[in-house]
């Protein structure tokens, strides 16, 4: 149940103690607290700057320790690294420089020693130009088999010169690239992730050849990376970039006619998948990285299709009670709709960390970071400490809410964004193709700090892919480790408290009659309370079970308190 406005309605149909659930049980998923792993940032164990397999393996006592229910890996496949390992060169293989397919089996099984499970990113909309059915595509004629797995076009003008339309990448420049023999090939992200051809059926069939291959090895779940492309119409006349440009996200159209985001034949893809996930005791899970209006989210959510979507509502929005409300109210509606439980989301390795976004004003233009970071982080001036604690407060609060929260490695920190990247160093290619616009996402992709001192903090033996800043050393697991203040026990101590109060998934909104505090309470006598004023306000009456900053009877600024009333 949760109430909007006073009024008390179900969300799920899901039992009350469903969530008390062992986690092998198929709802492992619907509240699970998911820690996002960017694998090549979180730690090396060979030594060779980037992070690896057997380094993740050898910090599974530090996730279970944390407490976590899952870990969701970004891409660890065989690539060149054109978009971080989202351009996949082989998706049924580890990259080498991050271990083997024996490692992987290896870190599986140490996860579910510890009863952590595994969600792994697939990345189905589009392949590497180093795959092996690109190049083959490269190799053969226009017309081809191999080309008819890739969305290859002529170019138009009296040669061919000419891109099939003007379509922009989501990285900037161009959507289409010309191949020596003239024609062209669409890439909706880097020229170096073509599109895959949906119509194909060798595409269908390897990815569910993939999918097998995975679950096969003990894989519990899966992210689909931009799970809202994949299908495309691109029958003429087609759109100018001039009618396209404004239609993202949000404004996408609500009927499904995008020619390449959002439509619903991608929903057949799902429901095939879905099939597969099902051969599977328990079934595999699936979370959709769908960016679509809100009332075509929970067709991706819903147990026919991928079975959850992310919402990503809360990395857009202030730290500000009516936006959280009315992001926490839509979601659980939403929710309802689709029969998944929700899912809240403060920070991924898109966009820059909430810890340095909360610190900053919280205007329209500055509230997501990206300016700031344009400045290599002067201006506006962040307040480290505010940053540091509404993120205290945040978390709590999404811990708090019925459904599942994925959170970002380093978050546990409290660890803010690298701002003053050097150019240098540099990966990202929204920063290369979108120069003087974008500064990219590698400053919240910094490997992570372990120790407050060695040759990258403890995170190899050697130095990181990224450099480190020297305030990493402040913040290291080790140096938290010994502080019972810290953000890592706080939220070790949160997954702790969670994992005993949680029970149905339930909210019921506790009016309190200051609209700058959010206080809600859930089954069994669990409340949170979030005060997102500048002023202290009363602790309402109950046992004080955790609170992100001390607390006497009243809670101070920015905090959150949980409660057992
Ligand atoms: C979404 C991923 O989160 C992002 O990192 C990637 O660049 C794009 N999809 C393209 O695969």
């Amino acid at each position: 149940m949760h109430s909007i406005g006073g009024q008390v309605s179900d969300t799920t149909a899901q039992p009350k103690s469903a969530t008390k659930d062992a986690p092998s049980k198929p709802n492992w998923w619907r509240q699970a607290a998911v820690y996002q792993i960017y694998p090549r940032s979180f730690a090396d164990h060979n030594g060779d700057g980037l992070g690896d397999i057997k380094g993740i393996t050898a910090r599974v006592p530090y996730l279970k320790e944390l407490g976590v229910d899952a870990v969701w890996l970004s891409p660890f496949y065989p690539s060149e690294l054109a978009d971080g390992g989202y351009d996949v060169a082989d998706y049924r293989d580890v990259d080498p420089r991050l271990g083997s397919l024996a490692d992987f089996d290896e870190m599986v099984s140490a996860l579910h020693a510890s009863g952590i499970k595994l969600i792994v990113d697939i990345v189905p909309n589009h392949t590497s130009d180093q795959h092996e059915w690109f190049q083959e595509a490269l190799q053969s004629p226009p017309g081809s088999a191999a080309r008819d797995r890739y969305v290859f076009r002529d170019g138009i003008g009296p040669d061919g010169s000419q891109p099939p339309t003007d379509w922009q990448s989501v990285f900037g420049g161009p959507a289409w690239h010309q191949v020596p023999d003239g024609q062209w090939y669409l890439h909706l992200f880097a020229p170096e992730q073509p599109d895959l051809n949906w119509d194909n059926k060798d595409v269908h069939e390897d990815f569910i050849k993939t999918l097998r291959f995975w679950s096969n090895r003990g894989v519990d779940g899966f992210r689909i990376d931009v799970a809202h492309a994949l299908t495309k119409d691109l029958s003429e006349p087609l759109p100018t970039w001039e009618e396209l440009r404004h239609l993202m996200h949000e404004n996408l159209p609500l009927d499904g006619t995008h020619p390449f985001w959002d439509r619903d034949e991608v929903h057949e893809i799902y429901a095939e998948w879905r099939k597969v996930f099902n051969e599977y005791d328990p079934p595999r899970t699936a979370v959709a990285e769908a960016w679509v209006p809100r009332p075509r989210r929970p067709r991706y959510a819903s147990a026919e299709g991928l079975g959850q979507a992310f919402n990503f509502d809360l990395l857009e929005a202030a730290w500000d009670a009516s936006e959280f409300r009315e992001v926490i109210d839509d979601n659980l509606t939403l929710s309802s709709e689709s029969g998944a439980s929700s899912t809240w989301v403060l920070s991924n390795h898109d966009v820059v960390r909430h810890v340095t976004r909360y610190g900053l004003p919280q205007d329209p233009d500055t509230k997501n970071g990206k300016s700031w970071l344009m400045t290599d982080g002067k201006e506006p001036k962040l307040d480290r400490e505010l940053g540091e604690r509404r993120a205290r407060a945040a978390v709590l609060l999404l811990l708090a809410l019925p459904g599942s929260t994925y959170m970002y490695q380093g978050e546990e920190l409290g660890l803010h964004e690298v701002g003053d990247l050097p150019e240098e160093a540099m990966q990202d290619p929204s920063y290369f193709r979108n120069k003087g616009v974008e500064k990219g996402r590698d400053g919240c992709r910094v490997p992570l700090p372990w120790t407050p001192d060695g040759a990258s903090f403890g995170f190899g033996s050697n130095g990181a892919h990224l450099p480190q800043p020297g305030w990493f050393a402040d913040v290291a697991v080790a140096v938290q480790e010994n502080d019972p203040a810290s953000t890592l026990w706080l939220y070790r101590r949160a997954l702790e408290a969670r994992h005993k109060l949680q029970s149905g998934e339930a909210l019921e909104w506790v009016d309190n009659g200051n609209a700058e505090v959010l206080h809600f309470a859930r089954p069994d006598g669990w409340q949170c309370v979030t005060n997102f004023s500048a002023q202290p306000v009363p602790l309402p009456p109950g046992e004080v079970v955790l609170a992100s900053v001390p607390v006497d009877d009243e809670i101070p600024a920015d905090a959150t308190v949980w409660l057992k009333v």
